[in-house]
């Protein structure tokens, strides 16, 4: 992937570029996905420049460097579970935020080498790529993860699972459970075949994969009520949930006339809070300690994604078996360099004070600024949002649903011809046996990355756009006349979306 390589604006246009995708061009644009993705899209997950903390990361850098006696561990092969000063103090942190009822010890933890890198270590560790039936993903789906599921071979085994306003259709997912079980059955499939027996992990029958908080895409939070169910199913089915937990930091109060500019409490105990503690915990009779849940935690949202640095938690007795991955058994924990520099800056307490007092203002100004502007220029024009009722929102992304007539690939594809602003069309094709797996109608569209000041005149060109479609959509009073060979994706633009 080319970095800082930017999205090509239209050559028709003569405005200046908006981009609310923040792609970078795929190195493989043209790869397919059999089973759910469609074609590799750029995906947007960058800061804008100016959100990195450059100068914090030069002083811990510099302090780490200095202190030979943090400097030499710190340029060698670490622990297997990760630099004990980063270990200390993320646990102290994630204590204060989530405020569990009993502190998160650093026996729960594991340093990663952040969210994608970590969600390979667990499927190394706790899946077998036939004994583990399917995973189950929350769609729509952060798509880079499906090529890392494709790795762990689950390419052909991968199923969306559909989400409302509370997040996850937990009805949907048991019958798909249930289904799946009475064929294991009927298959014989009662052992894994390919991974030997270790005592320090255990295959899971399934893989769920959530961003249960401001989630990529789908900018949704799902229910406290949905995150119990979802537990409860998944020690009913052995599987294992994996959520990546990376914009729960990112959060701020959605009013658009608040005085609170930072929130540091979470508004809601992660999936990996309640297997803690939900119906006598991961430790409850009958159970085998692993728990049911592994939480990835990230830097990238919080410092800068180029630090390869995160953090796993789950039981002890499951960040002890990702810390046993091959790769940190021989090499120690990864990034061991960045989470000594990481581990710095939270023990002088200048990272968290950044994150409150700096990313939560200025993201809740962008995001407030993107609203006001959709709620004028969008919502009259029948446009909706999801969870419009939240009091705390966050991430990186707001998801819009158009107006029926209106298809999303078609839009963005005007969008960016005739207005020169860029936004996400996402599509996950195929295994669409459930009515919610597919975004025709959807956008994603992003304010972290774009100038401030160009995010609302975005979204007044969107609406300009909109206009236009629903006037040619009244003239012709056909559905099928808004694809057009005219204002059809071509096929170099349907590669890149
Ligand atoms: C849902 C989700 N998971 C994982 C990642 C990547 O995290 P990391 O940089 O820690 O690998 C992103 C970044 O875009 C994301 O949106």
């Amino acid at each position: 992937m080319g970095a800082f390589s930017d999205v090509a604006g239209s050559v028709k246009s003569s405005q200046k570029l908006i981009n609310l995708l923040k792609g970078h061009v795929s190195s493989s644009p043209h790869s397919l996905h059999p089973v759910i993705a469609g074609p590799h899209i750029p995906e947007e997950r960058w800061p804008n420049t100016a959100l990195l903390p450059t100068q914090l990361l030069e002083k811990a850098t510099h302090n780490v460097l200095k202190n030979k006696t943090i400097a030499f561990p710190a340029m060698c092969y670490g622990p297997d579970d990760g630099d004990p000063r980063l270990l200390r103090n993320v646990a102290s942190w994630l204590t204060k935020f989530y405020q569990p009822a009993d502190p998160i010890s650093e026996n729960r933890l594991c340093i990663t080498g952040g969210a994608s890198q970590n969600l390979a270590c667990l499927l190394q560790v706790f899946s077998d790529p036939i004994y583990t039936r399917h995973v189950f993903l929350v769609s729509p789906a952060y798509m880079l993860c499906f090529r890392i599921f494709e790795d762990a071979g689950f390419h052909t085994r991968l199923r969306a699972v559909p989400e409302d306003d509370e997040g996850i259709d937990i009805d949907f997912l048991e019958r798909q459970l249930e289904k799946s079980e009475e064929k294991a059955k009927a298959d014989g499939n009662d052992e894994p075949p390919l991974k030997p027996s270790r005592p320090w992990s255990k295959i899971y029958k399934y893989v769920i994969y959530a961003v249960p908080t401001f989630s990529n895409p789908s900018s949704k939070t799902m229910s406290l009520k949905r995150r119990e169910q979802l537990v409860r199913l998944a020690r009913q089915y052995d599987a294992l949930i994996i959520t990546d937990d990376v914009y729960d930091f990112l959060q701020w109060p959605s009013s658009l006339t608040t005085k609170t500019l930072s929130v540091d409490k979470a508004v809601l105990p992660r999936i990996v809070d309640i297997d803690r503690y939900l119906d006598g915990g991961a430790d409850r009779e009958g159970a085998d300690g692993f728990g049911n849940t592994a939480s990835n935690g990230s830097f990238s949202k919080i410092c800068g994604p180029g630090l390869r640095t995160g953090w796993c938690e789950g039981t002890a007795k499951l960040a002890h078996g990702v810390s046993q991955t091959g790769s940190s058994r021989s090499g120690g924990a990864p990034s061991q360099l960045t989470a000594c520099f990481v581990a710095e800056t939270l023990e002088t307490g200048e990272l968290q004070r950044y994150v409150f007092e700096q990313l939560q203002p200025i993201y809740g100004a962008r995001y407030r600024k993107m609203v006001e502007a959709i709620n004028t220029h969008l919502i009259p024009l029948g446009v909706r949002l999801p969870q419009a009722d939240r009091e705390i929102v966050g991430g990186y992304f707001i998801w819009l649903t158009l107006p029926h007539s209106l298809k999303g690939a078609n839009f963005a594809q005007r969008a960016k011809d005739e207005e020169n602003v860029v936004v996400a069309q996402i599509q996950v094709p195929g295994d669409t046996e459930g009515s919610g797996t597919s975004f025709e109608n959807d956008i994603r569209i992003c304010f972290a990355w774009e100038d401030e000041d160009m995010l609302a005149e975005g979204i007044k060109r969107l609406a300009q756009v909109i206009r236009r479609m629903l006037d040619e959509h009244t003239v012709n009073n056909d559905d099928t006349s808004l694809v057009t060979a005219a204002n059809k994706p071509s096929q170099d633009a349907k590669d890149f979306w």
